[in-house]
């Protein structure tokens, strides 16, 4: 994926659900048509909010009204992390957007969240996408405090400020605690087949993978631990995609590729490709002017940032007890895996969220267990407390609509109606358990 350079890390989102839908969306916003859409009932906005007139700096969103009824719908806001990374490009066009790019037409979505909720995506900071600031001196200083890095701090700052009726959040592999996140990554990869014996021995007695990354973002990575990631990176291979390691790659985004293994590529029901698809549309003029968007100070969007210079250092700061302070508050939190991505894999995640519980003296109202969607297993969950909800979501990619669609939206529609996740079948097949296993 082209945000794996971007440093991996935090998808996230933010649900601010109030009674009314927006009421200042203004009607010069509207979109008419997007280019190559097929006829929508729901209406769509885009545009610019200024954030500092002075400083001609303005923030770039796209809205998707809900599919049917949008004013007793709620108002979900759709972060992507990075940090740097577009919402729109990532969000909206790769992972739950009403349509997703195909050659030169849009293919409706059919497991769209906006079937659930009035989606708001925003690029953020400005920077981002086509999120500007003119005058550029903003670009070399970002950090968390001026971007609200990104769900956590910024729901904290709305349960301040009471200007909103938040009632959740929903954060997805995100970047919850440096040292347990950064240092899961090489469990995971050798719990899938993907490093060696040896080289799990390296992560484990030699330089480990949180010492790796703050070393590599100060300048200053040694040469045993440079050892240790390169002889990673050789056994993990390039033909992996590091945010679902089970899903194919877009063998056209590998710039070394042979023609021969092009022809090998095969069409899956996953498109793989779909972020080399956006880029080409959002850079057609025709879509750029039917979204009212501009290019300014850049020539060309972008997935991820190439302007901004974010303040890497920002990463080590934990995010985890912002979660605990949100609980406290009433605040309904998700924390959510796709089990696939090795960026952020569950295995952290799980051991963070699992952790807060017991310090926050919360018991476990639902015992770890499988939830369904149609008659497979979707992935595993616990709730604790009845406000602090853990779910992994089985066969997802690091952003996980991206690659399990329909079991992302029967996550995302339980969390939004307060429901716990289904537990058993809707029809019950005949299951053959395999006895080996029991
Ligand atoms: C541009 O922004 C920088 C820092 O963000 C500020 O110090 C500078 O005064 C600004 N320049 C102008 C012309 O306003
Ligand atoms: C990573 O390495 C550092 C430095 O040796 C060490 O303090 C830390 O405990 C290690 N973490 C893990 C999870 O092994
Ligand atoms: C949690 O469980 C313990 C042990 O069963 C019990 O003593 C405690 O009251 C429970 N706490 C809450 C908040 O329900």
């Amino acid at each position: 994926m082209p945000w794996l350079a971007a440093a991996t890390l935090c998808v996230t989102l933010i649900q601010i659900c109030s009674s009314s839908t927006l009421s200042t969306t203004s009607e010069a916003d509207k979109i008419a048509s997007l280019p190559g859409q097929p006829k929508v009932s729901f209406s769509q906005y885009a545009g610019y909010i200024p954030v500092d007139e002075k400083q001609q700096r303005a923030l770039f969103y796209y809205f998707a009204e809900a599919e049917a009824d949008p004013a007793s719908k709620p108002l979900v806001l759709w972060l992507n992390g990075g940090p740097g990374c577009s919402s729109i490009g990532a969000g909206a066009f790769c992972e739950h957007g009403p349509f997703k790019p195909s050659g030169d037409v849009l293919l409706k979505n059919d497991y769209s969240w906006n079937k659930e909720a009035n989606m708001l995506y925003l690029e953020s900071p400005a920077g981002v996408g086509f999120s500007y600031s003119v005058n550029t001196s903003f670009y070399n200083s970002v950090d968390d405090k001026m971007t609200g890095h990104y769900v956590p701090q910024l729901a904290k700052l709305i349960v301040q400020s009471k200007l909103f009726n938040l009632k959740g959040i929903a954060i997805g592999n995100p970047l919850l605690e440096f040292n347990t996140d950064l240092n899961s990554r090489a469990e995971f990869f050798w719990s899938h087949g993907l490093i060696s014996d040896a080289t799990y021995e390296s992560f484990n007695t030699i330089c480990n993978y949180s010492q790796i990354r703050r070393q590599a973002q100060s300048g200053t990575l040694t040469p045993v631990c440079s050892r240790v990631a390169s002889e990673a990176s050789r056994e993990i291979s390039k033909y992996i995609d590091t945010y679902d390691v089970t899903l194919d790659v877009c063998l056209s985004t590998i710039s070394s590729q042979s023609a021969a293994l092009n022809k090998l590529q095969q069409t899956e029901k996953i498109d793989v490709c779909v972020e080399d698809k956006t880029l080409k549309y959002l850079n057609r003029k025709e879509v750029q002017e039917a979204l009212h968007a501009r290019l300014i100070g850049i020539s060309s969007w972008t997935v991820c940032s190439d302007v901004l210079s974010y303040e890497m250092q920002n990463l080590e700061i934990p995010t985890i007890s912002i979660l605990g302070e949100l609980v406290k508050s009433g605040i309904h939190v998700l924390v959510y895996s796709g089990d696939q991505d090795s960026a952020i894999p569950l295995l952290g995640t799980r051991t963070l969220v699992n952790n807060l519980a017991k310090q926050l003296g919360l018991n476990t109202t639902v015992p770890y267990r499988v939830w369904f969607e149609e008659s497979q297993v979707a992935g595993w969950t616990q709730v604790y407390g009845d406000i602090l909800s853990y779910a992994t979501v089985r066969g997802a990619s690091h952003e996980a609509p991206f690659s399990q669609p329909e079991r992302s939206l029967v996550l995302f529609s339980s969390f939004l109606g307060g429901r716990p996740l289904p537990e058993g079948l809707m029809s019950e097949p005949a299951v053959k358990t395999n006895k080996y296993y029991q």
